[in-house]
Formats: structure tokens, C-alpha cells, sequence
């Protein structure tokens, strides 16, 4: 039997409780312990599901980073692990199983080796004890809320020499000052609230993430302006329904005032996960329409394309709502790319209410969908519900597939013989001279071209449809066309010309070179006569000869424009950042 504490175990119950929210900073003290067992020691972490989780594992990595830990790609090298779970479809426990296996050897090799469980799956009833029991090499379980925790979490394993459960199911905390190491150096995933209130009946998220809470307008805007210094190029702001933003907060913030506050950062491209569309305001649309670095790509959800059903699945829109508010959103917007999540095989779906859901995508006309078969999640209301039999819930998701692929083609054709801004991710995998980015529509476009591009904004022709990604060609290496703009710059600027010109004056004048020689020597006598009788005399001699040269008109009218020139060289400088 594995010895294990268990210091909060999870209540699915508890998770839709609703406590007062406090905003605390987080505890960046590392215990003194850890910090001593940290030493040259290596972690890995490996993270499923949304960019909620990957924004977790960011926050853990900066938690072990400060603790002392360096990070590792090479899983058999770690001496701390964490396998960060996603409990929102399939069989999320059987994947786990497989990959804590992988983790048995580590554990021989290295008695002291730590295994940590993360993410949603841990908030299920049981699930701690269960994994422990079976792999008693698992030292710690680790619940959502609890994941500003780690470091005293791990000390507190090393000292008991026993496994820990800790996963509380809500949390009245709001954490800020979080550590982190950004997976990404050029795009950056802010949250802006925590949780769910929405209960759709087929998802786990309210009960693995709690009950939604919002930071603070201030919190997010300050992380937003300091990853604008640092360079990121993009943000991406995060809740399961950025819509709801800030109602909690109860002092008028909402998402339409967010989302400009941040817009006025200045970071190049914005966007934001996920949209609830009837929460969608015309006010939000006239926020993304009027700031260009709003990215006209929407991610919006409908889920079903027929009433009946959303009513089963408690979403609180209708389909003539959800199409009133993406047509208002296409009419601001002609050129947005709208893309959805859509669920076959929802309880008690019948033929009639998929082939709704098909005439809708139809009508919308999304640039591309992600489409799920329905997975029931125990402890929500849908997996209670009569149960659409497999085959004919596969034969659906087949037919809707195929019109999604075709939904997905036809908006990717659009794009053929048109340029579009691509913000570089880096070279493609499979081949080193191909780079790969996103376009401003959240499609992938790969092109030809050199790896320094990474980071930046670079125009593409696109040329062919690959269907899901499209190929390109670069007209032109932006990097190039900036070093010409400043050259340009710099030879049809008046203030630059006048000073190089008086600068090579002053280099060809007799009068200035004679006296800078003069009071070279002079500087070189009055050295020597350091102490001596005469050193008195020398240094006035030197002091009226460097006065003489410093008021001389040619190096005075150089000096007039010294600040001035400073300026524009820096901006130059920014030119070419
Ligand atoms: N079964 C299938 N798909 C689901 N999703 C959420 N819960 C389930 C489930 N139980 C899908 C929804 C959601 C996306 C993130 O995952 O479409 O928007
Ligand atoms: Fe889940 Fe619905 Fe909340 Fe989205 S809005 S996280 S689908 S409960």
C-alpha cells in the first residue's frame, strides 16, 4: 500500500459553489528544502488540452524555475515530471495510464524522482487515490486551483516521504504575480478569468475549473503592456467564455472594455478564446471592427445547429439568435473568418436536428470547424441522458466532416492570388527551408523562406490550397525592405545630411586639426607636469586651448544638432527592431 497524505481531496459537488473571491499575490518564496533538492536537478512537463492547460503549465515551469529546477525536453532526464491531464472528451484516463508507465523507469533509476499529476482530470471524485494505488511511484496530485502550490507542494513530499493529494474543486482565490516561462517568445497567452458558469449539460469544465472568476482590468492590462516591451508580437486572451468577462467584478468592467483597453497597447495582432455567442455584444463587435490589430478571425462556438438540441445542452441561444448575432458580426466584418465547435451524437439527437446543424454550417460558411463526437463526462447531466447509439453517431460525424472539409476548401480558395500578413512561428518540422505562420484569419500559410524570419511579420502571395493550410510565396524579405527604408531614410534626411556634412568638415578643416593636435600635446605636458612648479601654468594653457576648440562654429553648429540626430537615430533603431 502507497503511503499517501491527502491534504484536499476533490468533491465534484463542491465545484459549483460560488464563494467570494479575494485577489491574493502569489507566494514566490521557494521553501528552503526544495530549493536544495532543485540543485542541478531537471523537470519535464507534458501537457493535454486547451491553451488553459498550456497557460498552467507555464505558470508550474516559472514555479520550478525560480525553485532552481532547469527545464527538459527529454523526459527519461527528469527528475521531476508532470503530466498535465484534459478530462473534456474520450477517455482522458485510459491516455493517463499509458503515460505515467513511461514514468516507472525514471523512478528505478532515480529514487528521488517525483511524479506529479495535473489538469482536470484530477478534479474527478477518487481519481487520486485510485492512480496512487495502482502507481504508488506518483508523488503528488495536483488539482487546477492548485497549481501556485507546487513548489511548497513538492517540499512538503520530500519531507513526509509520502505521496500528497491536494485538489481543491473551487477556489475563492484570484492569483496574481504568478511566475512564468512562456512557451513562446513572440506570442503570449494572457488569462482573463478562471472557470465556467454556463453548465452546459455535456461538459466537465465547470466542475474541473470551478465557477468563473475575472482578474482585474489593471492585472491583465499591466501583464499585456509588459509583454508589448518585452516584443511579443501577439496575444491571445483566455476564459472558457471571454463574453462573461468581468460581471463578476460588479463595477461595470466588461469584455468590450477589456478588449479595447488592451487593443490600446499596442501589441500587432490580438485575439481571444472563447466566445459565447449570445453574450457576444454589438459593443464587442464595435470593438474588434475598430481596432486594426484585432484579428478578423472569431472562434464561435455553436455546438448544434438546432434548437431542440442546444435547449438539451442548456446553451441559452437559439439557432435563429446564434445566426442573428454571426450575421451582425459578418455585416461589421465582411472579411471575418469565423470558425466553430460543433458536437454530433448529443444525447437523444435525432436525424432531423443533425441535418439542422448541417444547414447552418452551410449558411454560416465557416473558414474551418472543429466537430467531436458526443464523450459522456460522469457527473455532468448529459451522460444521465439516452445515449445516441455509436455507429449511427460515426455515420454522422462522417457526413459532417465531409462538408466541413468542403466549407473548409471553399473559404481557403478565397485566399488564392491575395497577400497576406504572416506572423512566422519558425521553420516547418518536415522541412527546415519551409516557414510556417498564421494569417490574420487563423489560417496557416507555409512559404519559402530563411529562419530569421521567425517572430516577424512577413507579406505572402498565397499561390495553392493544401485544404487545411495553404502554400505561399514571400514578396518580399521584410527584413531587406526595412534596411532599405533606412537607408533611404537616412540619405533624403536634412537634419542627417547637414550634420555628416559638418562632420566631414570638421574632419578637413587645418584650423581644427592643428589645435587638436596642440591639445594633444598640451594634455600630454600638463600629465608630466604633474606636482611640478609649472603645472599650474600648463593647465590653464590646456584649458583655454580645449575651450577655443569646443567654441569653434563649425563644432558648435555640429553640437546644435547632436540631440536632435540622437532621436532620429533611435528612431531608426526602432525601425529596424
Ligand atoms: N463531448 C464531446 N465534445 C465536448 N466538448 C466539450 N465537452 C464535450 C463532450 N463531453 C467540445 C465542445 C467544446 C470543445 C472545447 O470541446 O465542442 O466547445
Ligand atoms: Fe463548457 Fe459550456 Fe462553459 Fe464552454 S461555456 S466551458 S462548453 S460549460
Amino acid at each position: 500500500m502507497a503511503k499517501i497524505k491527502i491534504l484536499q481531496k476533490p468533491c465534484q459537488k463542491d465545484a459549483a459553489k460560488r464563494p467570494a473571491v479575494e485577489r491574493v499575490l502569489a507566494n514566490r518564496k521557494t521553501p528552503e528544502i526544495l530549493k536544495e533538492f532543485a540543485k542541478g536537478r531537471y523537470f519535464y512537463i507534458r501537457t493535454y488540452g486547451c491553451q488553459g492547460n498550456v497557460r498552467d503549465e507555464e505558470v508550474m515551469a516559472g514555479f520550478l524555475t525560480e525553485a532552481g529546477f532547469t527545464r527538459t525536453e527529454d523526459a527519461s532526464l527528469a527528475d521531476v515530471a508532470i503530466i498535465n491531464t484534459c478530462a473534456v472528451r474520450e477517455n482522458a484516463e485510459d491516455k493517463i495510464y499509458g503515460e505515467i508507465g513511461n514514468f516507472k523507469a525514471n523512478k528505478k533509476k532515480n529514487p528521488d524522482f517525483m511524479l506529479v499529476l495535473a489538469g482536470c482530470v484530477m478534479g474527478e471524485d477518487g481519481i487520486g487515490e485510485k492512480l496512487i494505488e495502482t502507481y504508488p511511484f506518483i508523488s503528488l496530485v495536483i488539482g487546477t486551483h492548485d497549481v501556485a502550490k507546487i513548489n511548497d507542494l513538492l517540499a512538503e513530499v520530500i519531507k513526509e516521504r509520502k505521496s500528497i493529494i491536494n485538489v481543491h474543486s473551487f477556489s475563492s482565490e484570484i492569483v496574481e504575480n504568478l511566475p512564468s516561462v512562456r512557451l513562446d517568445n513572440n506570442q503570449a497567452f494572457v488569462n482573463i478569468s478562471y472557470g465556467c458558469d454556463k453548465f452546459c449539460t455535456y461538459c466537465i469544465v465547470p466542475f474541473t475549473r470551478g465557477r468563473e472568476r475575472s482578474r482585474h482590468l489593471d492585472d491583465i492590462v499591466a501583464e499585456c503592456k509588459k509583454l508589448v516591451e518585452e516584443g511579443y508580437k501577439q496575444i491571445t486572451l483566455l476564459g472558457q467564455n471571454v463574453n462573461s468577462y468581468g460581471l463578476d467584478l460588479k463595477d461595470g468592467t466588461d469584455f468590450a472594455k477589456l478588449l479595447s483597453a488592451v487593443a490600446e497597447t499596442g501589441i500587432p495582432r490580438l485575439r481571444f478564446l472563447t466566445s459565447y455567442p449570445s453574450q457576444f455584444s454589438d459593443e464587442m463587435i464595435d470593438v474588434m471592427a475598430k481596432y486594426e490589430n484585432i484579428d478578423h478571425w472569431l472562434h464561435f462556438p455553436v455546438q448544434s445547429g438546432s434548437s431542440s438540441c442546444l435547449r438539451r445542452m442548456a446553451r441559452r441561444y437559439t439557432r435563429e439568435e446564434y445566426l442573428e448575432r454571426a450575421n451582425k458580426i459578418k455585416e461589421k466584418m465582411p472579411d471575418i473568418a469565423l470558425t466553430t465547435d460543433i458536437i454530433v451524437g448529443f444525447p437523444g439527437e435525432t436525424e432531423e436536428e443533425f441535418l439542422d446543424t448541417l444547414s447552418l454550417a452551410k449558411e454560416v460558411g465557416y473558414s474551418s470547424c472543429f466537430t467531436f463526437i458526443y464523450s459522456p463526462r460522469p457527473g455532468t447531466p448529459a451522460a444521465n441522458m439516452e445515449q445516441v447509439p455509436p455507429e449511427v453517431s460515426h455515420e454522422r460525424f462522417n457526413r459532417l466532416k465531409s462538408l466541413v472539409d468542403d466549407l473548409t476548401a471553399a473559404h481557403s480558395d478565397t485566399m488564392i492570388g491575395n497577400i497576406y500578413e504572416v506572423l512566422v512561428e519558425g521553420p516547418s518540422k518536415r522541412d527546415p527551408n519551409v516557414l510556417s505562420g498564421y494569417a490574420r484569419n487563423g489560417k496557416l500559410v507555409n512559404f519559402n523562406g530563411p529562419a530569421y524570419l521567425t517572430g516577424c511579420f512577413v507579406k505572402v502571395k498565397v499561390l495553392e490550397s493544401h485544404v487545411y493550410s495553404l502554400r505561399g510565396e514571400m514578396v518580399e524579405d521584410p527584413l531587406v525592405e526595412k534596411a532599405r527604408d533606412v537607408v533611404f531614410h537616412m540619405s533624403h534626411d536634412r537634419l542627417l545630411k547637414e550634420y555628416s556634412r559638418l562632420n566631414g568638415e570638421i574632419l578637413n578643416d587645418p584650423e581644427i586639426k592643428d589645435m587638436g593636435e596642440r591639445l594633444a600635446l598640451s594634455k600630454k605636458e600638463l600629465a608630466l607636469s604633474m606636482g611640478k612648479e609649472d603645472h599650474k601654468e600648463k593647465k590653464a594653457s590646456y584649458e583655454e586651448l580645449l575651450n577655443k576648440i569646443q567654441n569653434h562654429p563649425l563644432l558648435l553648429n555640429r553640437d546644435s544638432l547632436h540631440e536632435a540626430v540622437e532621436a532620429e537615430l533611435l528612431e531608426i533603431r526602432d525601425i529596424l527592431k
